[in-house]
């Protein structure tokens, strides 16, 4: 494996403190490079990176000197580092340049994208299942499962559900940008109320569709006859303008879909959509033909909110992966909902409230859990792969599912059920602590999940779906991303099987 030298940019384009940021930018234009390494002397103090700009861009009034943006201290990498080990340094620290120092005196930066491409090309051993590999590059979002956080682009997404509706956080995924008034917002529900309207060609196969399917695996096949229906292109032939208009249309048309494909499973009629009624109402509406509390309304809203996004997830790179291909944005989506019904990914929420059934009641969570954590069993709505604290989507839902118990005309089930849930999770909590110490075991998005699902009226079977309803915004948002500075997504395997090649056997 070579070092960083042979892939360092040499010598590095430097900076100082008190110049204006703005010749330093023109500095990393003219030199084609995404960082340049702030010096005193000879020593480097400070690095600015294209993301530290963007930032400071973004923020009125912020310094315009090199010294109000750069990263200080910066740490520092040897010349005769292999790449390996600094691809696993940056990739640990998360960073995506670094100065390199030849005996303390910086010759060069060497940048994540650098050590990427050469780790491909040569024999690189990676984690199974890609754990931790970086594939891509996004703007939009990202998960710090040491900090409990995530975020939507450069917002919380916690902070996003608690402040603002569905229709603002979508057009943020999708256009890079909340509406800064009324009007705007105004307008981009205006431009999405009338796709939520099923076509005509899908609504006349939809009885057959729910007759053969549960909902999520019906969605695949409406949503394909939709995309052609509305003779969506290859993303690879179209302009940015078009893709953003089928991905906006794949987003409003998902939930009219899974709604109408649920009340045919249940033998009901359709519910068509309502243009007057927010986002989540609309979805509480034609999923049960009857106009939901505003405070149920805005529960489901919150959650919705809350899963739209969650880091390089299976289905998001699987989306990424067609998308890659230059395939439609229907086919991008399809694929991707193909990944979320697995049950390692969309998993089930219900699995959560199944658990609260089988403790049955308060006392009996240390008889009934115990036991289970004693055999190896997992408990359903703990522990998380990413996330080493509280899942910032389960503190967020716990807020949202106490809040439906305080409005006024709520039922004397709904305080018990969240008073429940409540007793349940610090029981098992401390019993994890007890039998699994050190492990970090806290609720995981699934438990509170289920039970604000539960309270608003949704049915378990309609768990899942609800998850694709939101998540699809995530998907497009990825999949227009991959589409605007593409290259096709085709790693390699290690083949492992008998040598070839062999003599191909004759038939007996
Ligand atoms: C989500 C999950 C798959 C993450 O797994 P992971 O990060 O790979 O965690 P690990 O399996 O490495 O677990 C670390 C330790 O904690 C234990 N553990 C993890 N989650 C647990 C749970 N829910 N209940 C009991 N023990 C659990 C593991 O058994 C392991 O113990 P060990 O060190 O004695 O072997 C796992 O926590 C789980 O299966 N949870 C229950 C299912 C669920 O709620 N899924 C929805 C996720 S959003």
């Amino acid at each position: 494996m070579p070092t960083i030298a042979s892939l360092m940019t040499t010598p590095p384009v430097t900076a100082t403190a008190g110049e204006p940021l703005a010749a330093a930018v023109r500095r990393m234009h003219d030199h084609r490079v995404g960082s340049v390494v702030v010096m005193e002397g000879t020593r480097a103090i400070g690095i600015v990176t294209e993301r530290d700009v963007l930032r400071a861009t973004a923020e009125p009034g912020a310094d315009t000197r090199v010294a109000g943006v750069m990263t200080a201290p910066v740490e520092t990498i040897d010349a005769d580092t292999p790449v390996q080990d600094a691809l696993s340094t940056m990739r640990e620290r998360g960073y995506r340049h670094m100065p390199v120092t030849d005996h303390g005196h910086p010759v060069g930066v060497v940048s994540l994208r650098d050590l990427m491409r050469v780790a491909s090309i040569g024999p690189a051993e990676v984690p199974r299942g890609l754990k931790g590999v970086v594939v891509a590059d996004t703007e939009v979002g990202d998960v710090r499962g040491n900090e409990g956080f995530y975020h939507y682009r450069q917002y919380s997404a916690v902070e996003l559900a608690e402040r603002r509706p569905i229709e603002d956080v979508w057009r943020l995924m999708i256009d890079g940008a909340l509406p800064t008034s009324a009007a705007e917002r105004a307008a981009f529900i205006a431009e999405v109320a009338p796709l939520r309207v099923i076509p005509d060609a899908v609504s006349a196969v939809l009885p057959a569709i729910a007759a053969a399917s549960e909902p999520l695996d019906g969605l695949r096949t409406a949503l394909s006859l939709a995309a052609a229906t509305r003779g969506l292109r290859p993303v690879l032939d179209i302009d940015a303008r078009q893709r953003r208009d089928d991905a906006l249309f794949l987003c409003a048309v998902t939930p009219t879909l899974l709604c109408a494909l649920h009340r045919l499973r249940q033998g009901h009629a359709v519910v068509p959509p309502r243009s007057d009624l927010g986002y989540a109402a609309n979805y509480l509406w034609m999923m049960s033909g009857s106009e939901p509390s505003p405070a149920a309304a805005r529960a489901v809203e919150q959650y919705l909110i809350s899963t739209i996004d969650h880091g390089f997830n299976a289905s998001t790179f699987t989306a990424r992966v067609v998308a890659s291909t230059g395939a439609d944005l229907g086919a991008c989506v399809v694929a991707a909902i193909g990944s979320l019904s697995g049950p390692l990914h969309g998993g089930a929420p219900s699995r959560a409230l199944a658990l609260l059934d089988e403790i049955g009641s308060p006392e009996r969570i240390d008889e009934v859990v115990g036991p289970m954590i004693e055999r190896g069993d997992k408990i359903m709505g703990f522990g998380h792969a990413v996330y080493r604290t509280d899942d910032p989507r389960s503190l967020m839902l716990r807020g949202v599912a106490r809040r439906l118990t305080a409005a006024t005309d709520a039922e004397p089930a709904t305080r018990e059920l969240v008073a429940f849930a409540e007793a349940t999770e610090a029981g098992v909590v401390r019993l994890l602590e007890l039998l699994k110490p050190g492990r970090q075991l806290r609720t995981n998005v699934e438990f509170y999940a289920g039970v604000v699902m539960q309270l608003c009226g949704i049915p378990p079977e309609m768990f899942t779906p609800t998850f694709a309803s939101s998540r699809v915004i995530g998907w497009c948002a990825n999949v227009l991303e991959q589409a605007a500075d593409n290259k096709i997504i085709r790693p390699s395997a290690r083949y492992i099987g008998p040598p070839p090649p062999q003599a191909i056997p004759p038939l007996a």
